[in-house]
């Protein structure tokens, strides 16, 4: 399975602070916003990552990661020309995802949780037909929400709907087969002028080949679209690192776990921040972690 990361968008809701800066480099806590996606498609195990923004700003990824060896990973990029919907990555990927099944996160969605990392193994196994997850939220109107009965069969799903059916909001992390690209060409742009990712899943539930997973309230899934969202979920990982000493979305330590790259060039990568608590913590991971 291939991962498709979309940076794009304008974050005008964000306006000063992203008026020359892509928003998914922003800064949560110690990091950068995209760190925080990455690292759900790597605890997926999937190590072929392409990542699409603006024309402006795709080269401050690539400076950020590279071609993504030093993690064991082949990360490419691509320029989405104008912000033309979340499906359309789809379509500006399509030569990356060649034959394969791919999955799909914004560049702004933050997640966690414990035992996320089994749900992803299991959802990076599909082949046929799609997966998304469902989130109860306060305010669903903001969202794509989905409705299902009481066997988790899934009967509606609507865009941002004025009186939602449900409080599940759809958050930004879908798993599709490869029939994706081809639906992806076949949609028409919404009132907003956007190929609608849930234009999208729609396709597969008329199929009858949507599934629904819904995460529980253990999870958190936070928001990063407005100031508020961004300060709480600094203060989010702030504390869960400073309790547990542990920390969130450390894309090496991940990339040594999941055995992509050896302790010598954990090491070698901790030793780049070493004069940080990041670099530091990399390197207590390198200490403590015995090469399995
Ligand atoms: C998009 C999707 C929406 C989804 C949300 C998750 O909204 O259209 O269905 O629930 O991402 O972050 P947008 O950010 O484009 O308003």
């Amino acid at each position: 399975m291939k991962g498709i990361i979309l940076a794009g968008g304008s974050g005008t809701r964000l306006y000063p602070i992203t008026h020359a800066i892509s928003k998914q480099l922003l800064p949560i806590y110690d990091k950068p916003m995209i760190y925080y996606p990455l690292s759900i498609l790597m605890l997926a195990k999937i190590r072929d990552v392409l990542i699409i923004s603006n024309p402006e700003y795709v080269d401050l990824y690539k400076n950020l990661f590279g071609n993504g060896n030093h993690l064991g990973m082949n990360i490419e990029y691509k320029i989405q020309e104008k912000p033309k919907g979340l499906a359309d990555a789809f379509i500006v990927g399509e030569e990356f995802i060649k034959d394969e099944p791919v999955s799909l996160i914004l560049g702004d969605n933050v997640f966690y949780g414990v035992g996320f990392r089994l749900i992803l193994e299991e959802a990076s196994k599909l082949k046929d037909g799609a997966l998304i997850f469902g989130y109860y939220v306060n305010n669903p109107r903001d969202f794509g929400v989905v409705e299902f009965d009481d066997k988790g069969k899934v009967l509606s799903l609507e865009e941002k709907p004025e009186n939602p059916k449900s409080h599940y909001a759809i958050p930004g992390l879908y798993f599709y087969d490869n029939t994706v690209v081809e639906k992806a060409k076949s949609l028409k742009p919404s009132k907003r002028g956007e190929l609608e990712i849930t234009d999208l899943n729609k396709e597969y539930l008329k199929e009858g080949k949507l599934k629904v997973s819904l995460l529980g309230r253990g999870y958190a899934w936070l928001d990063t679209g407005t100031y508020d969202g961004l300060a709480n979920a600094t203060d989010f990982v702030k504390t869960i690192q400073k309790r547990t000493g542990l920390y969130v979305s450390c894309i090496e330590e991940i990339a040594y776990r999941n055995k992509w790259i050896d302790k010598e060039q954990l090491i070698k990568l901790g030793k780049k921040y070493e004069k940080t608590d990041y670099g530091k913590y990399i390197l207590r991971i390198a200490d403590e972690l015995e090469e399995k």
